[in-house]
């Protein structure tokens, strides 16, 4: 059955190639990039690659929080109802580590802004819709102050923490009543995407071990009841995640943080 999908980050690396993998499994595609011209080559691309697709573009930049709550508002102005949202946008190494909201741009883009995403589509997703949150195995203990825009972390620490932070809130977000099947992938370890390339100066594994799990996490029937789960795409198979996000009363403490940051940026 064809599926309508939101992808975030659908313009390279893990993302691009699972728009590619969807699209040719006859699923409509929602794709969304942060660059105009990127997300328009991509859109161009790949309806000339699948001519009998169903393509829409989404432009918003993450690192900017109102622009989440637009992307939000302008995807249920065109759809009543979404099978799936990916949460694969993300972001390592970066020239502007502080938004202009004041925020670490990992938290911002990696777990801030796929959580608005996720709460405000949640009416079109419903109790049988699939949240598919991309985490890593990389994840480190939270630091609330980092996560709230009060302190500065070293690249991998941020980056670390806002992946174990959005696998908290997976796990919380799944555990309330008629949440979506909300799932948490570590996608597989060093794939060869950019964020690989120039964050690591190394060549990488093939995306599509990542655009494969995040394919069927989202479309596969066997996946409609791993909700709360996380998947280690490195080991193959659910696995516990970093301990941290085991803890329910360090999980709250993780998305009451998130919400008084959302909060206080839209005061
Ligand atoms: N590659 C790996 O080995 C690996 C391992 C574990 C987890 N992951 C995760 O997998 C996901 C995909 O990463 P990737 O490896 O495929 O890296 P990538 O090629 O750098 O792709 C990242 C995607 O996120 C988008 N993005 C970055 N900053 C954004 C912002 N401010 N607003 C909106 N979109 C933004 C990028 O847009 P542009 O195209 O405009 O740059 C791109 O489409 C990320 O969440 C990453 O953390 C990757």
């Amino acid at each position: 059955m064809q599926k309508t999908i939101l992808l975030t980050g659908a313009t390279d690396g893990i993302g691009l190639v699972t728009a590619k993998m969807l699209l040719a499994q006859g699923h409509q595609v929602l794709l969304h990039g942060r660059s105009a011209d990127k997300l328009q080559r991509v859109e161009q691309q790949l309806a000339a690659e699948f001519s009998d697709a169903t393509i829409e573009g989404f432009l918003a930049d993450l690192s900017n929080l109102q622009a989440a709550d637009e992307l939000a508002d302008a995807i249920a102005r065109k759809h009543q109802k979404i099978d799936a949202l990916i949460n694969n946008a993300g972001v390592y190494k970066t020239p502007q580590t502080v938004t202009s909201q004041g925020l670490d741009s990992r938290f911002a883009v990696n777990t801030i802004a796929p959580y608005i995403l996720t709460r405000k589509l949640l009416p079109l997703l419903g109790s049988q819709g699939r949240v598919i949150n991309v985490s890593s195995a990389a994840q480190a203990s939270v630091d609330i102050g980092a996560l709230s825009g009060d302190k500065t972390l070293a690249d991998m620490e941020a980056y670390s923490q806002s992946k174990l932070a959005i696998t908290m809130w997976s796990r919380e977000m799944a555990s309330q009543p008629d949440s979506p099947v909300v799932i948490a992938v570590n996608p597989g370890s060093l794939l060869g995407s950019k964020m690989v390339k120039e964050g690591f100066g190394m060549e990488g594994g093939d995306l599509k071990i990542g655009a494969t799990i995040l394919t069927r996490l989202a479309v596969d029937d066997e996946f409609a009841d791993a909700s709360g789960k996380y998947f280690d795409n490195d080991a193959g198979n659910f696995g516990p995640p970093h301990a941290d996000a085991l803890d329910s009363g360090k999980s709250a403490a993780v998305v009451s943080a998130i919400e008084a940051t959302i909060e206080r940026l839209r005061a």
